[in-house]
């Protein structure tokens, strides 16, 4: 997906003025419309919250779920951690595991823990995977 012309990031800062602690919220706001978080608009970013590029940077880095440049294949979300894994969540990556048409990613917690495995692709989640769901989501996304 391609980068977001400064007019999309901008509304997304204005979205974001004043709040405290908003670095975090703007950056999941830029991935999840457009992808990835792309290096040229950490001035833009750093710029508007009045911290530097390289605090900007760093948070990018840190997270590993931020990404600076569009991802290669679709990206489907699986959530690995503990209420899931209880519901089954290795035995259905471990499945997928050859999987060449999408990245299957993990992530932890959704935040729907009765309802696992979970997964969530662009701004949709997905409750009560099994193997059939989750095919049915592969080729959906891919
Ligand atoms: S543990 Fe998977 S949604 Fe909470």
């Amino acid at each position: 997906m391609k980068m977001a012309p400064d007019s999309d990031i901008d509304d997304i800062l204005t979205e974001h003025a004043g709040r405290e602690g908003a670095l975090l919220p703007i950056l999941h706001d830029i991935q999840a419309r457009f992808g990835h978080v792309g290096e040229a608009v950490i001035p833009t970013i750093a710029q508007a919250l009045n911290i530097s590029r390289a605090e900007v940077h760093g948070v990018i880095s840190f997270y590993h779920d931020f990404h600076t440049t569009p991802p290669r294949l679709p990206v489907i979300k699986l959530c690995r951690a503990e209420s899931c894994q209880a519901r089954g969540v290795e035995a259905l990556a471990a499945a997928f595991a050859d999987e060449t048409r999408v990245s299957i990613e993990p992530v932890y917690c959704l935040g729907l823990c009765s309802v696992g495995p979970n997964a969530w692709v662009g701004d949709q989640l997905y409750a009560r995977l099994t193997p059939e769901r989750l095919a049915a989501l592969v080729e959906q996304v891919a």
